[in-house]
């Protein structure tokens, strides 16, 4: 290490999951000289990682597996060994989870730190020489102070801390990660913050490379995510306006998008956001918000999720009272799981609260999902479940399907709650007689074509969009 800048040949990231693992394959892509090795204590996820064949990887992303198989083994590694990476490590990566508490001062609202703590501590213990770490996990704002203070207590050694959020979306991670539209990094050490954004200049135009203090890093990304959520909101209460007047949502958000100032993303109804980020942060900002007495800014931001969760009421409502008020004995098909497409992730997908929905009516769900495992489902459905209105759950009220043929047969209802492409192909003038009859198509999507489903005999119903 010289005066005037630090040296960096060796990245450690803790935590192998959607973000973890994409965002470290991305920079080992690009930066061949740097050695990077993920850990994480999760065995399983730790093998998968690690096997042979990269379909079995545990995370499903277009693109990652060739990059993924260009790289292990070359620069970039996977293992349990938290420790010994640690104390070789000049930057350190964490991508740990940070869910809602569930118990305790804040729960349901503010997240746990729980797990960034103990990587705090084995950094602290472990850790050699001067070492920069890095928190690429959404965290509330000041969390850099926690890290500090736990750093701090060891002062055989340095630390420089700096905020570098993962603004990735799932699905397009690898295309996100190699041409974001900013990089943001926060910090008070500038020897630090260069050496961080030497590393991403390798391959991103160094104007897109933001520098700030910590805490405008922590809370932008906080109010990216509430402002993307924000939209989605809004474009879905306006949803329901649109099926009771005669509008059509897509013409009306093609219409409004147009305007630069408001911009055409963002807008697409749907059954409402899911994915681990939007209700954790928007959660997390609401809790901040209270606690510094912002009341009417919480309230705000409250509303924002309130929309979200009547919107899948509103849908698992309506599909009920469009199959005469009862579900029972009807079977159901379901057209996706993931919160949405081209991922394999199922956290907070609006699919499990619909679901349970149906199930509670009495219904018998045939399920489709092109990557999502019927193990996966069952998890998430049962956890559900541990809410008192939901207890009912019954493991064998619901298949996997393999193909989608399979989740029509029989069916009074389809239910489209993912985007995959594979759904927008589908004939239905050659499914129709799969289904019972009369039967429905529920698109929550916006993914199917009203005239072609015109030719059939098939109920349509499709999110904003109701004559
Ligand atoms: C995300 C992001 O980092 C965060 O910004 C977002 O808000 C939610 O969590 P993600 O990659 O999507 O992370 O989470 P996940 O797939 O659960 O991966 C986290 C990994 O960290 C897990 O594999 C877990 O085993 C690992 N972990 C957790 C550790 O290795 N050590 C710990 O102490 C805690
Ligand atoms: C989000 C942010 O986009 C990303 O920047 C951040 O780092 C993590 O959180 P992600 O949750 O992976 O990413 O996916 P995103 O594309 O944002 O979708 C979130 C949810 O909103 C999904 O359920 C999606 O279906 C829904 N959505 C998105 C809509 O309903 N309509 C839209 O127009 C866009």
């Amino acid at each position: 290490m010289n005066k005037e800048s630090y040296t960096i040949s060796k990245i450690c990231c803790i935590g192998a999951g959607y973000v973890g693992g994409p965002s470290m394959a991305v920079i080992a892509d690009n930066c061949p000289e740097l050695e990077i090795n993920i850990v994480d204590v999760n065995e399983e996820r730790i093998k998968r990682w690690n096997h042979d064949d990269l379909k079995n990887i545990p995370v499903y992303e277009p693109k990652l597996e060739e990059i993924v198989s260009r790289v292990r083994g070359k620069n970039l590694f996977f293992s349990t060994n938290v420790f010994k990476e640690i104390e070789s490590a000049d930057i350190i990566f964490l991508c740990v989870n940070t869910p809602t508490k569930t118990q305790g001062f804040g729960a349901g609202k503010a997240s746990n730190l729980k797990w960034l703590e103990i990587c705090a501590r084995q950094i602290a213990e472990n850790a050699k020489g001067h070492t920069i770490i890095v928190e690429k996990s959404t965290v509330p704002v000041r969390t850099a102070e926690v890290l500090k203070n736990i750093l701090i207590t060891n002062t055989k050694k340095s630390f420089s801390i700096l905020s570098n959020p993962e603004f990735l979306a799932e699905g397009s991670a690898i295309n996100d990660l190699n041409n974001p539209d900013r990089i943001l990094i926060g910090g008070e050490d500038k020897k630090a913050i260069e050496a961080l954004s030497d590393i991403y200049a390798k391959w991103i135009d160094k104007n897109k490379i933001i520098k700030t203090n910590l805490w405008s890093s922590e809370l932008s990304k906080l109010t990216s995510n509430a402002f993307l959520a924000q939209k989605i909101s809004s474009i879905n209460s306006i949803s329901a306006l649109c099926e009771k007047t005669g509008a059509d949502i897509e013409e009306v958000a093609k219409a409004v998008g147009a305007d630069k100032r408001i911009g055409d993303k963002f807008l697409a109804s749907g059954p409402g956001f899911g994915g681990s980020c939007f209700q954790k942060d928007l959660l997390n900002l609401i809790y901040l918000c209270e606690y510094f007495n912002l009341d009417e800014v919480a309230k705000y931001w409250e509303s924002v999720l309130n929309i979200n969760l009547w919107q899948q009421k509103r849908i698992s409502r309506l599909i009920v009272e469009k199959l005469f008020g009862t579900l029972n004995e009807k079977k159901i098909a379901i057209l996706g799981f993931s919160f949405k497409a081209n991922t394999n992730d199922t956290r907070e997908s609006p699919a499990i609260k619909i679901c349970m929905d149906l199930l509670k009516e009495g219904s018998f769900l045939n399920i489709h999902d092109p990557k999502v495992t019927s193990k996966q489902i069952n998890k998430e459905l049962k956890d559900y479940s541990k809410n008192e209105e939901y207890n009912f759950y019954n493991e064998n009220s619901w298949e996997k399907t393999l193909d989608i043929d399979e989740a029509l047969k029989d069916a009074s209802a389809v239910v489209i709650l993912t985007e995959w492409e594979v759904y927008k192909d589908i004939d239905w003038e050659n499914k129709e007689f799969l289904m019972s009859s009369p039967a429905w198509i529920f698109d929550t999507r916006t993914i199917t074509e009203r005239k072609s489903i015109n030719k059939t005999n098939l109920n349509y119903w499709r999110i904003g969009n109701e004559f």
